[in-house]
């Protein structure tokens, strides 16, 4: 692989995606391996990511020199190229030159090396306060900017490089050029991480790890259940049962898409246990978003211990066991970061996907090396429908948590024509990949005096909160046009009995929740 050296910023993640858009597969470790232990993950090419410290602050993570001389090709990135200027014995300081955001660069000297077919003069996206004064001995300077003397360095001997910018963000103009010219010019790699691969070796691993027993798994409706449940189906058949706990709120059309599309598309064999009422009975009276979900949480795992039972008696009275169960983790969730304090537990998000702890069954996780990107990729190759493999994410506790105040099967039905509505014409204009998600909310505890036909309603709000993220960890709030947002409010309040209005959330994230509840 090639191995990307977490310092602790959030760029490590990005730098490993980039690397596999080029084909090539990456893996993140944490600064805190020694070289021993980097080397012995027989790394083709090296990568230091970027992070928050500076070089010569006590504490700070450094990269031992010895890393340098191990005939691996390595590229450092913002903090890990002034580290390695450091460590071979270049000259790093605070100029009191800090450059933040777009920087404009020039190529100078003659050698191009990994900015090679790249202009002259380009822009990239800078954070640092220390610069490089002086490259190390043997390294040739590429480019410099206003704050940084040496922004780009090259030993090709060594196969040593480092950019002071950070070519892993989009705002860099030829950041992908750079860091391909590093692996398939610098490091001489071949693109070999592609998604028919992925898929036959997953496929493989599977087969390896289960044999012929059999195996289970839930789905959610959501992406990463569906394509994890897809590969397992596509290594072992009718070994597969899928288990769908139907909690009634889904949206509309999302049930159909789970029994009928995702079963057309792969043959698997399903389990439905349709739990609509139990849900809506233990939900009865309850308006606190916490509770609401704890319930939700308590109530799934219940209904899908339930459905397990039974298909394990039924497996059993055939000679069988069942010994597995597939979960759709994802690679983010199972990276060890360098950074990692962990963060304030603003809302106890559960994934109704999660499953109980005292696990009977071994686990297996076919997509635990994937980005998000990859799966969704993976997924269309399996031949899944575009509706669940470009589907946005959805919270697990579904329209549960989007009507503000006691959830009853009326307001569900009400919000889901109204979601509906809003969904549809987002797609008509043509704007899916424009949003990260639409939430679409009733305040089910507010309502308004409207006029209708000459009458007086005393409706219910919708709210409508589009948002673009990169992760949704931050967000801000679409800029959608507004005959769009005509149109879906003039629909809503003429096809939704019982709202009266339609409003638009013009929050960021922070200090909004990209959820209301
Ligand atoms: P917030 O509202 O915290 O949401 O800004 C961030 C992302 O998480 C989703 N979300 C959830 N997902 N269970 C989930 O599986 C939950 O309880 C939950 N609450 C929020 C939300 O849709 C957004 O993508």
């Amino acid at each position: 692989p090639v191995l990307v050296v977490d310092y602790g910023a959030q760029y490590a993640q990005l730098i490993a995606r980039r690397v596999r858009e080029a084909n090539v597969y990456s893996e993140i470790v944490p600064h805190t391996h020694t070289t021993a232990q980097l080397l012995a993950k027989n790394p083709a090419a090296i990568i230091l990511s970027g992070g928050p410290s500076s070089v010569y602050a006590e504490g700070a993570p450094n990269v031992g020199a010895d890393l340098f001389e191990a005939g691996i090709p390595v590229l450092g990135i913002c903090y890990g190229f002034q580290a390695m200027a450091a460590a071979l014995g270049g000259t790093v300081a605070k100029t009191g030159a800090r450059e933040y955001g777009a920087t404009h660069v020039t190529l100078t000297g003659e050698s191009r090396s990994i900015l090679a077919a790249t202009p002259a003069s380009q822009n990239t996206w800078m954070s640092h306060g220390d610069s490089v004064l002086e490259a190390p001995a043997g390294f040739d300077v590429l480019a410099s900017s206003a704050g940084a003397p040496v922004a780009a360095f090259a030993n090709e001997e060594k196969c040593l490089f480092g950019v002071q910018w950070h070519p892993e963000v989009k705002h860099s103009e030829f950041g992908q050029k750079v860091l391909e010219n590093f692996l398939f010019n610098g490091a001489k790699l071949e693109r070999n991480w592609t998604t028919g691969n992925i898929l036959d070796e997953q496929v493989d691993r599977i087969r390896e790890q289960i044999g012929d027993a059999q195996v289970i798994c839930g789905l959610s409706g959501g992406v990463d259940s569906a394509v994890a449940a897809a590969l397992v189906q596509r290594a072992v058949g009718d070994q597969l049962t899928c288990v769908f706990v139907n909690h009634g709120l889904l949206r509309e059309g999302e049930a159909e898409q789970v029994e009928l599309d995702f079963v057309a598309s792969t043959g698997a064999k399903l389990y439905v246990a349709n739990e609509q009422d139990r849900f809506l009975n233990a939900l009865s009276g309850v308006s606190d978003p916490e509770t609401k979900r704890k319930i939700i949480g308590r109530e799934f795992i219940r209904a899908f211990e339930e459905a397990e039972r039974a298909i394990m008696a039924e497996a059993a009275s055939e000679g069988e066991e069942i010994k597995f169960l597939v979960q759709g983790t994802l690679y983010p969730d199972v990276v060890e970061s360098g950074g990692g304090e962990g963060a304030a537990n603003i809302k106890s998000h559960h994934n109704v996907g999660g499953l109980p702890e005292d696990l009977r069954f071994e686990l297996v996780e076919p997509l635990r090396a994937l980005f998000k990107d990859e799966v969704r990729a993976v997924g269309a190759q399996l031949g899944l429908p575009a509706e669940i493999v470009g589907r946005q994410p959805f919270p697990g506790p579904g329209l549960g948590i989007r009507i503000v105040g006691e959830i009853t099967g009326e307001r569900l039905e009400l919000l889901r024509k109204a979601d509906a509505i809003a969904r549809a014409e987002l797609t008509a204009a043509g704007l899916d990949n424009e949003v990260w998600q639409m939430p679409v909310v009733l305040l089910a505890d507010v309502r308004s005096v409207g006029v209708m036909g000459d009458g007086r309603t005393y409706g219910h709000p919708i709210v409508l909160r589009p948002v673009s993220s990169e992760d949704a960890m931050t967000a801000d709030w679409s800029r959608l046009p507004y005959d769009l947002l005509a149109r879906i409010s003039n629909r809503i309040t003429n096809e939704v009995d019982g709202v009266n209005r339609v409003v638009l959330d013009v929050t960021s994230k922070p200090p909004g929740t990209i959820e209301w509840e």
